[in-house]
C-alpha cells in the first residue's frame, strides 16, 4: 500500500484521486491545490488537503498543475525532496526539463486519461535513471490497476498525449454529429445518448479484447448497397480519414510546442 499525493487539484487530479481512493494498492491521499474552490471541492468528495509541501509527506507525488506552472511547483518543493517517487503528468514537460531541478529525484513521467474516473485509464510511462525495479513496479502497477498503461521511451510519450490523453475529448466531439441528427431524426435525447455511448464502449471492448482491426469491424457490418456502406462511402468521399489524420498529427505537434 502506498501513499498519494497530488500537487494541483484540477480535473486530471481529481480523476486520477478518484479512482485510486477505490484502489487496494493506496493507503491515503493527499491533495493541495493554490485555488480554495478546488481544495473545497477535494475535502467535499473525502480527501486530505494540504499545502504543496505537506504533499510530499506521501511516497507518490503527482504533479498535476498546467505545463507553465511545473517550473514554480518543481522551484517550491526542490529541497524537501528526499525518497519520493515524482509523477509528472504534464503535456510537453520531458524528464530533462525538470531533471534540470529536481536532478537526483525519482521521476515518472505519466501521460493519463480523464476515463480513470470509469477505471479505463489509458495512460503511458517513461522514467529517469534514478528509479529502480520497484519503483517501476510500483508505478505500474498503480496505473495499471485503474486501466491499462504501458511503459514506452520518453519521446513517445507526445504521440500518446494526443493518442489517448486527448483522444477522449476526440471521440465525443464526434458523438456530437450523432446525436445531433438522431434527435433531428426523431429520437429522444435520453435513447440517443444510451445507445451511443453504449455503441462506444462496445467498439473499443471488441477491439482491445478480442484483438481486431477496426477494418474487421468494419467488414462485419458493411454489406454490398447496405445502410454502412452508403455510410462509409460518404466518408470516403469527404475524406474523413484524411480530416482526422490531420487532426491528430495537429495535436501531436502542439505537444511538441509546449517544450
Ligand atoms: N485534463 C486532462 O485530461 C489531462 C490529461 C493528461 C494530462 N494532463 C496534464 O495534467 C496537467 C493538469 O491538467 P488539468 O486539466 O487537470 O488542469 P487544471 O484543471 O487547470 O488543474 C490544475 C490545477 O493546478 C492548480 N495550480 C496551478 N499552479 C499551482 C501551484 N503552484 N500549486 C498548486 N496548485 C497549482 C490550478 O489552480 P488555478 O486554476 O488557480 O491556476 C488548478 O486548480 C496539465 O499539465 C496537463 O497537461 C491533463
Amino acid at each position: 500500500m502506498n501513499t498519494v499525493g497530488f500537487i494541483g487539484s484540477g480535473n486530471i487530479a481529481f480523476a486520477l484521486a478518484k479512482s485510486f481512493m477505490k484502489s487496494n494498492l493506496v493507503s491515503e491521499i493527499i491533495l493541495s491545490d493554490k485555488n480554495e474552490d478546488r481544495l473545497k471541492l477535494m475535502k467535499e468528495n473525502g480527501f486530505a488537503i494540504s499545502n504543496n509541501l505537506g504533499v510530499l509527506n506521501c511516497e507518490i507525488v503527482f504533479i498535476c498543475v498546467k505545463p507553465n506552472a511545473v517550473n514554480l511547483v518543481l522551484d517550491e518543493i526542490k529541497n524537501h525532496v528526499k525518497d519520493q517517487i515524482i509523477i509528472s503528468v504534464a503535456a510537453g514537460i520531458s524528464i530533462g526539463e525538470i531533471e534540470k531541478i529536481i536532478p537526483n529525484a525519482r521521476i515518472f513521467r505519466v501521460m493519463p486519461n480523464v476515463l480513470s474516473l470509469v477505471n479505463e485509464m489509458s495512460s503511458a510511462y517513461s522514467y529517469n535513471k534514478n528509479c529502480d525495479e520497484q519503483d517501476i513496479n510500483i508505478v505500474d502497477a498503480l496505473l495499471n490497476d485503474v486501466g491499462f498503461s504501458v511503459h514506452v521511451d520518453e519521446d513517445k510519450i507526445d504521440v500518446v498525449t494526443a493518442l489517448s490523453g486527448s483522444s477522449p475529448a476526440y471521440f465525443a466531439y464526434l458523438l456530437k454529429a450523432f446525436i445531433d441528427i438522431s434527435i433531428e431524426n426523431g429520437l429522444s435525447e435520453e435513447d440517443t445518448k444510451n445507445l451511443i455511448s453504449t455503441v462506444l464502449i462496445g467498439t473499443g471492448k471488441y477491439l482491445r479484447d478480442k484483438k481486431k482491426d477496426p477494418d474487421d469491424l468494419i467488414n462485419m457490418i458493411k454489406t454490398p448497397n447496405g445502410v454502412t456502406e452508403a455510410g462509409i462511402n460518404s466518408m470516403e468521399k469527404e475524406k474523413i480519414l484524411e480530416i482526422m489524420k490531420n487532426v491528430f498529427q495537429e495535436s501531436v505537434n502542439k505537444c511538441k510546442q509546449i517544450k
